[in-house]
């Protein structure tokens, strides 16, 4: 199957750098978001990226300007029925989630494939809200998308082969490297990351350092680009809590999320993408 058009459906952080890779790899793509400015901020995102990498002379004006034309905004989940390819990147919710691949079951042509950038919940449970499981996949990206390079690509029970590998095809194209990971709550990066995240969590709330320690110990003693707390504030603390949910659910006490992780979702202080979380970003107090 040739894939030409690629539908998202969510305009986060996630939904609009899978867009813009989407992009470079020559696909027309459609954006689809139930806020509006949701689907500006990823549109003025997405733009800036392009717009640095032509000051870097890695893209021309014509190139930056052809890859916004094939990029398509909207509101209308029917808008996604020329697609042949969908990721879903909304907010890690398995209800959201199933309801939107349900709602998409009755608008895409029959084979078109519905990938999930799921953190952690289970392909198979995702799939279960379909009629033909055999085309839904994990795609788990990771965050800032255009520059991290792997893609965790996850079976369900019932994916076939060939869901598979057009799967693992056009991650490639994406300019990715795909690995795989089984089908378990987590797969294998969520139950690394989001425990180191949760830890330093538990780290800071124990009171065995400051944020600043705690994280400088990671940079500089583990070469980790970002330490635990500085990361948690990067993917948002309501994406954290909300893996950490699934996690403790399926394996119990040793992924229990930090009081002060709920705490500080509770507060709405839930990272960079607002301005406050764990630390203030302009100069917010
Ligand atoms: N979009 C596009 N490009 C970006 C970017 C973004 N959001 N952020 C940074 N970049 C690019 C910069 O343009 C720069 O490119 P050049 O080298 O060509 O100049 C490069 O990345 C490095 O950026 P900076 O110099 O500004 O900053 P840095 O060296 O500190 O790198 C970082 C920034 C890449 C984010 C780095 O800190 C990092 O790798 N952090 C850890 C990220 C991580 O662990 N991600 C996984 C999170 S878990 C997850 O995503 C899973 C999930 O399910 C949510």
């Amino acid at each position: 199957m040739e894939i030409s058009t690629l539908g998202v459906i969510g305009a986060g952080q996630m939904g609009s750098g899978i867009a813009e890779v989407a992009l470079d790899a020559g696909l027309k793509v459609i954006l689809r978001d139930t806020q509006e400015e949701a689907l500006q901020r990823a549109r003025a995102r997405i733009q800036r990226d392009l717009e640095k990498r032509v000051e870097k002379s890695l893209l021309s004006s014509g190139q930056r300007d052809e890859r916004m034309v094939r990029l398509y905004t909207t509101l209308e989940i029917s808008d996604l029925a020329p697609c042949q390819f969908v990721i879903e990147a909304a907010p890690e919710d398995p209800r959201l989630k199933r309801e939107i691949f349900a709602q998409l079951e009755g608008i895409v042509g029959e084979d078109t494939i519905f990938a999930s950038n799921t953190s952690s919940i289970s392909i198979t449970k995702l799939a279960s809200s379909v009629s033909r499981p055999q085309r839904v996949i994990g795609m788990h990206f990771f965050n800032p998308v255009p520059v991290m390079k792997l893609v965790e690509i996850v079976r369900g029970a019932h994916t076939s082969d060939e869901v598979f590998s057009i799967t693992w095809d056009l991650a490639q194209r994406m300019g990715k490297s795909p690995v795989e990971a089984r089908d378990f709550p987590g797969f294998i990066s969520s139950r690394l990351i989001f425990n180191y995240m949760n830890e330093g969590i538990w780290l800071l709330y124990e009171g065995l350092g400051s944020a600043e320690q705690i994280d400088s110990i990671m940079r500089m003693g583990a070469n980790h680009p970002m330490g635990p707390l500085e990361l948690a504030d990067f993917v948002g603390l309501d994406t954290v809590l909300s893996v950490m949910r699934v996690l403790e659910e399926a394996f119990g006490e040793r992924y229990r999320p930090c009081p002060l992780l709920v705490r500080l979702v509770e507060a709405g202080w839930l990272g960079r993408k607002v301005g406050k979380g764990i630390y203030s970003y302009g100069g917010a107090k």
